[in-house]
């Protein structure tokens, strides 16, 4: 256990090991807002052609208070929020329902750079996802109606052959938003950005928010 092996070596997983030494973050580096914080990251992240910047980990909460997380595509951002686009029936859109409120995690391993935003959830208004999913590649928007996000299916056949039906179902025609697709916009009270450091002293900065337009940063030990 905890050994992987490519080609003829063998390597135990303690052993992998990074040292950051790439950048520092010090407090009178940052912009006192955090949304402008987060676009100077995410811009430069782009910019160093980080494999899909905009992949972060959203984590929910069960009906049971148990953690659950997977990956989604940050769509939009701006000081309302950061806006990811689902299927409200999927695992995720259930647990979102009965608790609104998620964590999103970045991780630009090319800049040695972690990113971390906690808030509440809100559905994107119907005209926003609406003029989303027109923007979308047309196999994107027939994968919409041919999958039953996070339902069990009994093979990899059942979704080609429904996505073919659907493909002549539409022929030319324009694909409607399915009813169950849209999107959200997670607010955020809290942002942390994590720079890696050597030694594993790593900078963290974070932003908790006190009043609507007010936020307060702090140190925190890594
Ligand atoms: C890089 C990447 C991007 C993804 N983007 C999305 C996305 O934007 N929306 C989405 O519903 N699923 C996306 N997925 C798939 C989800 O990780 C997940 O499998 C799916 O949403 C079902 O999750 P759930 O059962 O917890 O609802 C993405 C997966 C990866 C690896």
């Amino acid at each position: 256990m905890g050994s992987a092996s490519s080609g003829a070596e063998s390597f135990k997983v303690a052993d992998l090991r990074q040292n950051y030494t790439r950048q520092i973050l010090l407090e009178q580096d940052v912009n006192p807002n955090p949304f402008l914080q987060f676009q100077v990251w995410f811009a430069q992240a782009c910019e160093a052609q980080t494999i899909e910047p905009n992949a972060m980990t959203l984590a929910t909460v069960t009906s049971e208070g148990k953690p659950s997380a997977r990956i989604v595509l940050l769509k939009d951002f701006d000081a309302q929020g950061f806006v990811f686009y689902t299927n409200f029936q999927s695992r995720k859109g259930q647990e979102l329902a009965q608790h609104p409120a998620a964590a999103l995690v970045f991780w630009w391993g090319e800049l040695e750079r972690q990113v971390r935003i906690e808030g509440d959830i809100t559905p994107v208004p119907e005209v926003e996802a609406e003029a989303y999913f027109q923007s979308r590649p047309r196999g994107s928007q027939l994968g919409a109606w041919a999958s039953n996000q996070s339902q069990v299916v009994p093979n990899r056949d059942v979704l080609e052959t429904r996505l073919q039906q659907l493909e002549q179902e539409y022929g030319d025609r324009p694909i409607p938003r399915p009813p169950y697709w849209g999107g959200y916009r997670l607010v955020p009270t809290y942002f942390e950005f994590w720079q890696g450091r050597p030694n594993r002293l790593h900078d963290r900065l974070c932003y908790r928010q006190t009043s609507p337009y007010t936020w307060n940063i702090e140190r925190l030990s890594p």
